[in-house]
Order: C-alpha cells, then structure tokens, then sequence
C-alpha cells in the first residue's frame, strides 16, 4: 500500500519535514517521512517513541523535588495521581463561586452531540478573580502538572465544561468516548473537578498503567504505525478497550470523584470519555502542557515573553483563526463571545 503522494511541493517541503522527525508532530497523513510505510517498517516511529520517552524520562528525573515520593511512585505505576480535598473547604467554596459568577471569552468545540466549552484565563480576565488566580499561581497546581509533563513550562488553562450526551454509537458518537492515546509521547493533562463526577455521566477514565513503554507496546506501536501510514492517520491511535488484554493492561479506571479533586495524568496513557446514561454537564478546571517532546531541558518556555505568559489558549485561538482564514484548516474553536461556564447551551 502507498503511503502519502509525493508532489513537487512537498519535495521542495523535504528539509522541513526532516526536521519535524524531531518534534512533536504527529500526523501520519501530512509528512511523507513521518508517513512512509517503508520507514516505519524499518522502526522510524519506533525510534521516535522510544526517544521521546527516554527523554521525558531524564527530564521528570530532575523535576523529582516537585512531588512526594510517595506520588511519584504512585504515578510511575499507573500513570496518573489524584489528589482528593485539594483546596482547603473555604478556599474551595470561594473558588467555586467565583467560576459560578466568571464571565470571560468562551469557546465551543462540537464532537458528535458532545460540546465543550472553554472560558480563557488571561491576566485580564484573572485580575477580577482572585481565589481563581491564586490556584493558577499556586504550586501545589503547578507542581504536579511540571512534574508529569517534564517541563517546567507554563500549562494552556481555561475552565472547561463538558456539555455531555446519553453515549450514542451512531451517527452522533462523541469520538472522545474511543479509548486513545492523545500522541506519540508523554504529554500531560489535567482536571481539577469543581462538581461531584458521577460514573453514570461520563467521567474520565483512564487504563492504569497504560502509559509504561513495554515490548508488547512497542510492538503495538510498530504496527500501528505503519498501518497508519498506509490510511494516512492523525497520530491518537485508537484501542478497543477488548484489546487491551492482547497488552496485558487493565480496563480503564473511572474517575467518579467528588468535587474538589485533581487528577493529573500522562496522556500517552490510553483514556477516554467514560459512557453516560442521560445528558450531563461537568465543569472543570483544565490545563495541558505539550512542549516539543525531545527538548532535554526541562525550562525552555515561550510563557517568558509578556504578551504569551497566561495567554497560550487564545494565541491558539488566534492562530486557528488565522489559519482558517487563509484557507488553511477549518474552524474547530468557534467564538462564542462572551459567556459563563455554567451558561446552558
Ligand atoms: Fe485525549
């Protein structure tokens, strides 16, 4: 089977996508190297993952001071840590009705039936906001998020809420509810809960373990791989959670936690959106992290410039748009004004 077509421009392309070997992109349907059928075979993605994951590994080992030890090891077994009465009772009360009271710049993503909302933090937005901005600024938020990511680089945060569906496996499918991994190296995510998250509407659910680079993986990842470029795929490979056996990995856990809790994990674990029995909404705290994955130092960070620091979701916003309007993509983010997190939709 042919991998992607090689057309004059992307042979002019090629420097470009030889240098991309050593970043974080992931698609397999844009770069003819990273999408060659005859590199894969021969281990190119293999070689990336394994690297990827060697320096990750170096990084976080500098950034052990972040967490207790004890998390650590917790995390270093099943990929993820939860910390249950994150806030102190007082704290929390005030921090949750500040989010009941934000107003700020929103966004809409559609998924199926499934939309999530993101509302951006921004200096301006947090100045109004003070117990929101006093745990964005804390440590025992950033910490975990430096630790897992190996970077002590500044997270993307927004509030999200997640306007779920009754799970629908037809046409209106939330692809989110698909076991995945989110790319090709570890990478974190995390969701610090401002309600109850009741199992019956779709928590968050991650397979334990899931994120260790065995020899089964690695094979997995080989094939995988050039199958992906065979289709031409995006990179979040997929896996029925009947397979997850042939991996010798667990089914996922459910994170039906009580508000109040963070859980932070490594998104090159497999997890999805869990099954929910009726429409639900669940509002969160959201931050991810995904600096160029084979950097080996743990502090290069664009948030060092004024205008990027507390601003890296809407330059992304602005970015997509400008892409958008050049032609270049379509629109995923659609502005919604201005709005609260707790808006009905
Ligand atoms: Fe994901």
């Amino acid at each position: 089977m042919p991998g992607p077509k090689w057309t004059p421009l992307k042979i002019l392309m090629l420097p470009v996508y030889a240098l991309q070997i050593v970043t974080g992109e992931k698609r397999f349907i844009e770069n003819p190297i990273l999408g060659s059928v005859r590199l894969n075979r021969k281990g190119l993605h293999v070689w990336r993952v394994k690297a990827a994951a060697k320096i990750a590994a170096a990084r976080r080992k500098r950034l052990s001071d972040l967490i207790p030890k004890a998390e650590q090891v917790f995390f270093a077994e099943n990929g993820y840590i939860e910390r249950r009465n994150f806030l102190p009772p007082e704290m929390f009360a005030r921090l949750r009705a500040e989010v009941e009271a934000l107003r700020a710049p929103a966004r809409e993503m559609t998924q199926g039936k499934a939309v999530t909302r993101r509302l951006s933090l921004t200096p301006e937005v947090l100045r109004d906001y003070p117990a929101i901005r006093a745990l964005v600024d804390s440590n025992a938020w950033s910490n975990p998020l430096r630790y897992i990511g190996g970077f002590k680089a500044e997270p993307v945060i927004s509030i999200q809420t997640i306007f779920g569906s009754e799970t629908d496996e037809g046409k209106g499918k939330d692809p989110q509810t698909d076991l995945h991994m989110d790319t090709f190296h570890s990478t974190v995510k995390a969701w610090f809960f401002l309600y109850d998250v009741p199992e019956d509407e779709g928590p968050f659910t991650y397979v334990a373990g899931s994120h260790k680079l065995t020899k089964r993986r690695l094979a997995w990842h080989k094939r995988r791989s050039i199958l992906a470029s065979e289709r031409g795929d995006n990179g979040s490979f997929r896996i029925p959670a009947e397979d997850l056996h042939l991996l010798r990995l667990p089914q996922p856990t459910k994170f039906a936690v009580p508000a109040n809790t963070l859980v932070v994990g490594d998104t090159f674990g497999f997890h999805a959106r869990g099954k929910s029995a009726r429409p639900s909404v669940r509002v969160e705290i959201y931050a991810s992290q995904r600096p160029n994955p084979f950097l080996p130092v743990v502090s290069l960070d664009t948030s060092i410039l004024p205008f990027v620091r507390g601003r890296k979701e809407v330059i992304g916003w602005f970015v997509e748009d400008c892409m958008v309007k050049l032609g270049m993509r379509r629109q995923i983010w659609k502005d919604v004004g201005t709005a609260s997190p707790l808006d009905p939709r």
